[in-house]
């Protein structure tokens, strides 16, 4: 039985103003009824998982627990962080539980704001890699890459893919520059990484001693002094403030060498921004999608989502455009610029 480790305590600023602070884009219903969080939990329940550990920031404990509730998956831990502190104690934290009870236990780490359009493929994906995992490596899934993205990961394989089985990589690159992410994209030896891991806790407990050991005794400390609080469990703040605030990424992948992909070939998506859910959302021959009271004259590859049913949206003769109706905020951007959103948020967080 493999663990799902669910991560969903970031703050999603780039699709504002659906995703707010108080209630970030993994918690809202992109398409459809479920949000991202419940399909996440959706995907990764079924025959090959045990129940899933939740990690979340403390504000978020009850949208967590209503929205598991709503979807019928049984949570095993809901851990609760007093702080944000990015990825790698996240995960640290995980792996500790985990090998409270398990210490060769299977983790399957994830993150609840991506799309995955076939579930089939992606736990086949997961089962692919559990030999390489049981063989002691930290695996990864990789996605062909088709622009030279500087938000993402880069995989360096170390031998030619072999259809859906793991193989070897000699690195693991964050975030490139865009001169590198070119050349990687180019040379056509790099997968973005798709941010989902699969290992054994020990493998990976392992690996943080030897590549983060100064974030060992912190979050340690704070998983062996957390209090269970009405079916959540609140890591101890004191020393969760001592651990470093850094990605997996950075801590631990870039730093090992026992890493090894599974190809994830359908139809993942970060969701990382407005025209990635333009790009993901059914479209009009014109490259036209609409959501809620929303209606397009003579548009051409533009979004138009109303988030209210109070609110018409209408857009004319609009050419890449994205625009999102809440019933207290609006945004209209220009695709290109989609990514800049996050810049607006800061600036709003700074007015008020
Ligand atoms: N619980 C918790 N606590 N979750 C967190 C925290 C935290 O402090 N920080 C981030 N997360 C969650 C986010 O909600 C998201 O689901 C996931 O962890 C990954 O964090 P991001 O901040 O979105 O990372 P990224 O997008 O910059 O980069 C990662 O994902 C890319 C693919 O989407 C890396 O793994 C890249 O290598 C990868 O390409
Ligand atoms: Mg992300």
């Amino acid at each position: 039985m493999i663990t799902p480790v669910l991560l969903c305590g970031g703050s999603g600023t780039r699709l504002w103003p659906l995703s707010r602070k108080s209630y970030p884009k993994q918690f809202a219903p992109i398409w459809g009824e479920d949000t991202l969080f419940q399909r996440s939990a959706r995907r990764l329940s079924g025959p090959d998982f045990a129940a899933p550990l939740v990690i979340t920031a403390s504000d978020f404990r009850f949208i967590v627990a209503e929205q598991l509730q709503e979807t019928g998956v049984e949570p095993g831990t809901i851990l609760l962080e007093p702080e944000g502190r990015n990825t790698a104690p996240a995960i640290l934290a995980a792996a500790l539980l985990v090998s409270k009870t398990d210490p060769d236990g299977l983790m399957l780490v994830a993150p609840c704001d991506h799309a995955v359009s076939d579930t089939d493929a992606f736990r086949d994906a997961v089962r692919a890699g559990v030999p390489a995992a049981q063989a002691g490596q930290l695996v990864t899934f990789g996605i062909t890459p088709d622009y030279p993205e500087t938000g993402y990961g880069y995989l360096e394989l170390a031998e030619d893919p072999d259809g859906s089985k793991p193989v070897a990589l000699s690195r693991f690159i964050e975030k490139p520059d865009a001169t590198r992410a070119a050349e990687m994209v180019a040379g056509g030896r790099h997968l973005w990484n798709g941010g989902i891991f699969l290992f054994r806790a020990s493998d990976i407990l392992a690996a943080y001693a030897e590549s983060a050991p100064h974030l060992m005794d912190p979050v340690r400390a704070a998983v062996d002094d957390a209090t269970p609080d009405l079916g959540f469990l609140r890591l101890a703040p004191e020393p969760w403030a001592k651990a470093e605030d850094i990605s997996i990424d950075f801590a631990v992948m870039e730093r090992s060498s026992n890493l090894s992909v599974v190809p994830l070939t359908h139809g993942w998506s970060d969701l990382g921004g407005w025209d990635a859910i333009w790009r993901e959302s059914p479209q009009d021959g014109a490259g036209v999608a609409t959501s809620g009271p929303a209606t397009a004259l003579d548009c051409e590859n533009t979004l138009l989502r109303s988030e209210s049913d109070q609110l018409e949206l209408v857009g004319i003769g609009l050419k890449d455009i994205v625009a999102v109706a809440m019933p207290d905020a609006v945004l209209v951007a220009h695709a290109s610029q989609a990514q800049s959103v996050k810049n607006a948020v800061a600036a709003l967080k700074k007015k008020s």
